[in-house]
């Protein structure tokens, strides 16, 4: 039997830090009302001209550099993104290139909204378990800036920019234990950036072409999602919330974490959060904060990991992974 395990993580924040005070001058909030509701005290912002490929770029070469391999031993390339440099190429294979990878290896993104390294960790882990690859890098990178609206308080001040990465390789035991993936299609009016090259790309404008959000609505449907999909985790494991020591969640909102936390009846100390410093950075949050514990010395080898992310589709999936 093959399994998949992670063999190095790696991650990237562009270096602009932009704080709550400074949205205060741009939108009708306060530096108070969007911790107090959210957790989040800064973000970052990429640079002009830095790109999503760029981002997923320097995350890639240090998961690489953490699992000690080089990029022609790389088989596999999944990147989630819900914002690509551009159409086509995918963004995965402008990285694959820059990368230096073998051409001639697989290299896609999976679109999938904030859930978008979950559903990249899943498709990569059936590779390995079925033989089609021996060694992936999945990487989620986001420029959410650059899909907002700087005059929507009610979605400039939650989302940021980065990048994050892990090397999955094969092993004979696991690894992934088990990944769970689920989407619903109708909820789109909820959370959506409504435009693409069949509809709206001639009249989007500076304002419309961004992200909108029905944000109480979606916070309660990912609060209840996310209990369901941590039970749902872990009754296919046999395994207890005792089993997991570390719960690694899609950084969007410190009380969506919360709640599930105490769904788990796991202490907030078990829990890896970055949003209050990246704000939700999407398909980047969930590689970033898992690079941060890792590298922190927090998350250890052998310890049990649920990772679980929610986002618009609505699209939500988790992994319960020994590191
Ligand atoms: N500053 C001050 N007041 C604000 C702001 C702001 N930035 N934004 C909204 N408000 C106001 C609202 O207008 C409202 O005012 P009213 O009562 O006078 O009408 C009041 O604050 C309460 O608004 P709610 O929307 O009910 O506030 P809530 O507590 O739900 O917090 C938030 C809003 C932070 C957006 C929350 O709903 C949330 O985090 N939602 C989930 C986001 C998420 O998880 N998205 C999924 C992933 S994203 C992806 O997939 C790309």
């Amino acid at each position: 039997m093959t399994y998949s395990r992670i063999s190095g993580t790696g991650s990237y924040l562009p270096d602009r830090i932009m704080t709550n005070a400074e949205l205060e001058a741009l939108v009708d909030t306060t530096d108070a009302w969007i911790q107090e509701r959210t957790g989040i005290r800064e973000r970052r912002i990429v640079a002009e001209g830095q790109l999503c490929s760029d981002l997923a770029i320097r995350a890639a070469r240090a998961a690489m550099e953490s699992a000690n391999v080089q990029p022609q031993d790389i088989d596999l390339l999944v990147l989630g993104t819900c914002t690509p440099d551009q159409i086509f190429p995918s963004t995965a294979c402008l990285v694959q290139h820059a990368l230096g990878m073998r051409p001639g290896s697989v290299a896609f993104d999976v679109a999938a909204a904030c859930s978008g390294f979950m559903y990249a960790l899943d498709i990569a882990d059936r590779y390995i378990r079925t033989g089609g690859a021996r060694r992936a890098l999945v990487i989620g990178a986001e420029t959410m800036s650059r899909v907002l609206n700087w005059k929507d308080r009610g979605t400039c001040i939650l989302f940021g920019d980065g990048g994050g990465a892990v090397v999955l390789e094969a092993a004979e035991e696991p690894g992934i234990y088990s990944s769970h993936l689920h989407a619903d299609g109708q909820y789109e009016e909820l959370l959506t950036v409504p435009w693409g090259v069949s509809q709206g790309l001639e009249c989007a404008t500076p304002e419309s072409g961004k992200i909108t959000m029905r944000g109480n609505e979606v916070f309660k449907f990912a609060v209840r999602t996310l209990g369901q999909m941590v039970d749902e985790t872990l009754a296919a494991n046999n395994m207890t919330r005792n089993d997991v020591d570390w719960l690694v969640p899609h950084q969007a909102n410190i009380r969506i974490i919360q709640a599930t936390a105490k769904k788990l009846g796991m202490s907030m100390d078990q829990v890896i959060q970055t949003v209050a410093y990246h704000g939700n950075t999407s398909s980047a949050s969930i590689p970033l904060a898992l690079d941060e514990g890792i590298r922190d010395g927090r998350i250890k080898r052998g310890q049990m990991l649920l990772l679980e992310a929610f986002g618009g589709g609505f699209t939500w999936g988790s992994a319960l992974i020994r590191y």
